[in-house]
This record gives C-alpha cells, sequence and structure tokens, in this order.
C-alpha cells in the first residue's frame, strides 16, 4: 500500500511525539526538552531526551533516535505501515484502504468475529475462574505456586464442569452456530450436536503479539488425559507462527528470548521475573517462529525439557534459527525436568545462573552427536572427529571457524593441526556443507567512517544549528557535495526546506526507512558543537566547506563528460568561488534561540 508524503506527515503531525512517548516513558521536562531512561538501552541516569520543538527524540547515551514514527518502530518493533496505522488511528485520521477483492474481505470480516469471540469467551472463563465454583480450578492455580498477580496478567480462566455452559451463554449473545464452530470454541457431533470444546479445565487464553485472544488452552486439574487441550487452527489461529507469552516477552528489553516448551513454563518464568519467555506449545519448534523470534532478537536461549524429547527438540530448532539468523543457546535444567519445576526447586537466581552458563549450540549438537560413538573405540572415534570437521567446514568465516575448531580440539581432545587438516581436506573434497571462504573473499565489513563522511556530518549539523549560515554556504555547496548516504539526501530535503523558508526536522527523517538510518539523521539534529572562541569556530567552519565544496568538485569532475562544456564552466566558476573563501566573513545566528521558532 503506497501512502503519499502529505498524507504520512499529516498522520505525524497530529501525533504530538511526548504525548506517544510519555505513553512507554517517564519523561521529565529540562528546559525545552523532555528527559527520561532509556528505553533503548539500560541506564540509570536519564540520556534519553524528547523535543516538542524538533519533534524528535535522541538518546545521548546510545544513539538511538528519530521521530514518532522510528520510535515505534523500534520500540514496538512495528514495520513502517503498522506504524503509521497505529498513529492514524491514535489521531483520527483514516487512511485509504486498499481495495479487497469479496474473499479477502469475506476472511477479514470472519477474523475479527472470531477475535471478538474469543475475547467474549476469555472474559467469561475470567470470570468463572473467580467464582465460589471455580475454587477447584483457583485452588488448582494456587498449589503450582501462580500469585494472583500472574493469574491475572496472563488472563487465566476456568471452564466449568458443564459441557454447554459457554454455549448458552453465547447463544444468549447472539452468536450464530457457524459463527461458534469456526472459532473453534466449539464441538459438533451427530450424537451430541453441538457443545463445548473446554470443560473442567483451568484455561490458558493465548494471545497474538497485540494481546489479542487468538486460542485457548485448558489443562485437566489433575492426571486425566489429555493433559490440555488447545484451540484448533482458526482464521486467527496459527500454531505454527504462534508463540505464548511473546505479547509480554517483546517488551521484556533483555537481550535475548527464552524459548520453552509450554504454558506453565513461560508462566512461572516471568513470575520469576524472566519476563523474556516464550513458547511454541508443544508443536516444534517452525520456519515461521524462528523468522518471528528473528523479528525480537539475535539469541535465543532454548529451555526445553531436559528429557529426551526436548533435546531432539532443541536439535530441530537450532539449525532452523540459524538459518533466520538468530543465534542459540541451549540451558541445561538438570536434574529438573523444566523450567517450572527448576525454578520451584532452587529459585530464580539459580536459573539466572543456568541462562549465564547456557551452552553453545553448536557444542551443544556436538555433545550429543558424541553419544552415539565409543570414543574407546580408534575406528569409532575417528569417524566422530570425521563428523565433527564435517559440520566445521559450515562456518563460512576464518576467524569463526578456527575458534570453534579450538574448542571442539580441546573439548574432545584432539590436536587443533589434525583436525584442521582435516577440515581443509573435507572442503577441497567439498564436502559439508560449506564453501570455506578464505578471509580475501569474506564480504568486507562495514567501512569505518571516511574523514569526509565526518565532515559532511559536521557540516549538516552546523546548518541546521545556524540556519543563518545558509544563505552564504549555499554559494559554495551543492547538496551533490555530500557524497555519503543518508547525508546526501538530508541535504538536499534540508536546502530544499531552506529555500523554500522552514526547517522541519521530522519532516526529513520521514524519508527514511531503516531505524539505522533515521537515528543517523537525528544525531546530525541534536548535536552541539563546542568551541573554544568565535575565530576558532569560524576557522572550523571555513575549512569543513572548502573539504567538502573541494571533494565534491574532484568527484564531479570525475564524472564529467568531456563534451560537457556548460558542466566544466558551472566547475570552473565554483572553483574560484571556493578560492576567495578565505577573505569571507561567515554569519552565526547564535543570538538567543531565534532559529527555533523556525522549527514545525
Ligand atoms: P508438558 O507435558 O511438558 O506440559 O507439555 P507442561 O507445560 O510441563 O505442563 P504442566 O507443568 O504439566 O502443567 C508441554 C506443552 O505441550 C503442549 C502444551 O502446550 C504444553 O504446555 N501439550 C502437552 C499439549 O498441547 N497437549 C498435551 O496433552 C500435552
Ligand atoms: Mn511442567
Amino acid at each position: 500500500m503506497f501512502y503519499s508524503d502529505d498524507l504520512v506527515e499529516e498522520v505525524r503531525m497530529k501525533n504530538d511525539i511526548v504525548d506517544v512517548i510519555s505513553s512507554y516513558v517517564r519523561l521529565q521536562r529540562k528546559g525545552s526538552s523532555y528527559f527520561g531512561l532509556c528505553p533503548f538501552h539500560n541506564e540509570k541516569s536519564p540520556s534519553f531526551s524528547v523535543s516538542p520543538e524538533k519533534q524528535m527524540y535522541y538518546c545521548f547515551g546510545c544513539g538511538a533516535g528519530g521521530n514518532v514514527f522510528t520510535f515505534l518502530m523500534e520500540y514496538e518493533h512495528y514495520s513502517f505501515p503498522e506504524a503509521l496505522k497505529f498513529l492514524a488511528e491514535r489521531a483520527g485520521v483514516t487512511l485509504p484502504e486498499k481495495e479487497m477483492d469479496e474473499e479477502s474481505k469475506r476472511r477479514q470480516t470472519l477474523k475479527s468475529r472470531i477475535l471478538e469471540l474469543n475475547k467474549e469467551a476469555a472474559k467469561y472463563f475470567y470470570y468463572q475462574l473467580r467464582r465460589e465454583s471455580g475454587a477447584i480450578a483457583m485452588n488448582y492455580l494456587k498449589n503450582r505456586a501462580l500469585s494472583d498477580e500472574t493469574i491475572h496478567r496472563f488472563g487465566l480462566g476456568y471452564s466449568n464442569k458443564y459441557s454447554d455452559d459457554l454455549y448458552r451463554y453465547l447463544k444468549g449473545k447472539g452468536v450464530s452456530d457457524e459463527l461458534l464452530v469456526q472459532s473453534g470454541l466449539m464441538n459438533v457431533d451427530e450424537k451430541r450436536g453441538m457443545y463445548d470444546k473446554f470443560w473442567n479445565r483451568v484455561i490458558f487464553p493465548i494471545m497474538d503479539v497485540n494481546g489479542r485472544v487468538i486460542g485457548f488452552g485448558g489443562r485437566v486439574m489433575g492426571d486425566g488425559k489429555p493433559k490440555y487441550l488447545n484451540s484448533p487452527e482458526t482464521a486467527v489461529f496459527d500454531k505454527s507462527r504462534s508463540l505464548y507469552g511473546l505479547n509480554f516477552a517483546r517488551t521484556a528489553r533483555k537481550k535475548n528470548l527464552l524459548v520453552c516448551e509450554g504454558y506453565m513454563d513461560v508462566i512461572s518464568m516471568h513470575q520469576a521475573g524472566f519476563t523474556n519467555a516464550v513458547a511454541s506449545l508443544g508443536t516444534a519448534l517452525t520456519t515461521q517462529h524462528a523468522a518471528l523470534l528473528g523479528r525480537y532478537t539475535d539469541e535465543v536461549i532454548l529451555t526445553y525439557d531436559s528429557d529426551e524429547a526436548g533435546v531432539r527438540a532443541a536439535l530441530r530448532a537450532i539449525p532452523l534459527l540459524r538459518e533466520a539468523g538468530v543465534a542459540a543457546k541451549v540451558l541445561s535444567m538438570q536434574p529438573y525436568k523444566d523450567p517450572d519445576e527448576f525454578i520451584k526447586a532452587l529459585g530464580a537466581e539459580e536459573f539466572q545462573k543456568r541462562i549465564d552458563s547456557a551452552q553453545n549450540s553448536f557444542l551443544f549438537e556436538t555433545d550429543i552427536l558424541q553419544r552415539s560413538y565409543d570414543m574407546n573405540d580408534p575406528q569409532s572415534k575417528t569417524a566422530f572427529y570425521e563428523k565433527v570437521a564435517e559440520k566445521l567446514t559450515g562456518f563460512e568465516q576464518e576467524l569463526e571457524r578456527e575458534n570453534y575448531l579450538e574448542a571442539v580440539a580441546s573439548r574432545y581432545q584432539v590436536s587443533r593441526d589434525s583436525l584442521r587438516k582435516m577440515v581443509n581436506r573435507m572442503a577441497l573434497r567439498g564436502i559439508g556443507t560449506g564453501s570455506l571462504r578464505t578471509a580475501s573473499t569474506k564480504p568486507a565489513r562495514p567501512e569505518k567512517e571516511s574523514g569526509i563522511i565526518k565532515s559532511q556530518k559536521l557540516m549538516l549539523t552546523w546548518l541546521i544549528e545556524y540556519p543563518g549560515l545558509y544563505a552564504q554556504a549555499k554559494e559554495y555547496l551543492v547538496p551533490e557535495d555530500f557524497t555519503g548516504e543518508p547525508y546526501y539526501t538530508v541535504a538536499g530535503l534540508l536546502f530544499a526546506q531552506y529555500e523554500a523558508g522552514e526547517k522541519s526536522p521530522a519532516r526529513i527523517i520521514n524519508h527514511f526507512e531503516e531505524p539505522e538510518e533515521q537515528s543517523k539523521v537525528a544525531a546530525l539534529f541534536h548535536a552541539s558543537l563546542a568551541f573554544p572562541g568565535e575565530a576558532e569556530r569560524e576557522k572550523a567552519f571555513k575549512e569543513t566547506l572548502q573539504r567538502i565544496a573541494g571533494h565534491g568538485l574532484e568527484e564531479s569532475r570525475k564524472r564529467l563528460e568531456p563534451t560537457d562544456m556548460a558542466g566544466l564552466q558551472r566547475l570552473l566558476a565554483r572553483q574560484k568561488k571556493l578560492r576567495e573563501i578565505s577573505g569571507q566573513k561567515f554569519q552565526f545566528d547564535d543570538d538567543g534561540n531565534s532559529h527555533r521558532r523556525e522549527y514545525s
């Protein structure tokens, strides 16, 4: 869906950044800005600033920054359209709807009806748990050491022992049988007709990242079978894409996510303070789960049960996560079965220790692999090393491969050199998954910021801080002189704004899609330039101006067609102008904050 610049700008202007951020971060006014604790890194004293004039935020600690869209994209992990939609709704701006075909319209309606119905059912279960007849379920939960707060937070409920209770309740609200079946809340069979799927169970509502109830799990309060019943797949519930607890975990602000097997594990971990725990609910982790996790973190700690099934689940999950760019570690719960039991027995502090000492997934894999070899038998032992060597060829980067090789060699007592030879031989013969790129062919690291880019950044900061400089600077500079992105684009936009007699930093940020670029741009608007005196400042400014214009001229000379006489004329004229710069006097308009008024 394409939204026009004007619409994007309208939505931005109607959402004051201080209002929006205030609902996430406690802000305090200090001069012309607001300050608070940065939600993007851990800190004790506030370096996160929000400027009502610039309509931007910037953290002096970690460099996060941007406009109101950037904030939601970073904090809520929204995509740009999601952030736009959220803010449009918040400000009552109607976004144009994409023309939907009949089928998707129907599906959309069905989805919102089921969500509505699920909400109704969740409220009903919640209420049942708190009635006198729900005491049996409440006791069950209390016996499992859940606090009132936890029970409330996860919206736990109870489906009472009558199997047509919810049915009658929802019928009373005029819900059609058809919708009830489609919601998965009811079963139908010939003998009994329609009846509740869940009865006499403790209910765990399953929520999506936005906290909407998409399905339910119900546990027997004892040893009955099946232990858990779950909603079937519906228009809103797709097990292979849902992670229980993610609605809370996504804002936990920890450096990784804990992935476990079940409802109770998630809840116990959250209650013990590990609010970054999620579960794939009994199903094996899927590619879609891995991708979803990758949206929120680059490291996952697998906290699967310590039985064989848990080990198998981890072995299956590791490559999927790796594929999605998520590193995995494996936590050992021994001698306990799962996080719930571990925490109950040893407490949160011990659990944290296990998190800190979680095992690297590669070594976890090789450890498991080793179990099927007899290390006392030379033949079998060699076969094991061969397998490990083959796995090592999977690391494309030399340094990473070498580090793993070293770890493996010392772990399984084999000489590093022999193992390395084995790896190289295999790579040459094309065994294994990796191509063994050498250091020279591996992708270049992002280039360090060059001197000229630094100058360009500095110049933009100057022009932003002192709009009065622009009239003079434009005699020497063109936006094309700013050769690095995002500075080239910023220069173009800033020059255009100044020509039109305005200045709107937040509007400039709208042009950048990547939060990383947005932060870079925001940084330009928050730099403060300190010089010992006015003379030094002017000298630095002139030098910067000369360097950028000189570099820009050099670049355009390289691009100049030999036949482009007009182009050559312009070039020579600029060159001449630049030579006169030393005799110029530059006017810094730092008479109070006059330019601030120009912010819109
Ligand atoms: P577990 O059997 O490990 O249960 O199944 P648990 O989470 O430890 O639960 P408690 O502590 O015994 O109450 C892990 C997950 O597998 C799914 C559920 O999502 C469960 O949380 N499961 C398990 C089912 O869907 N159905 C079942 O019958 C059993
Ligand atoms: Mn359990």
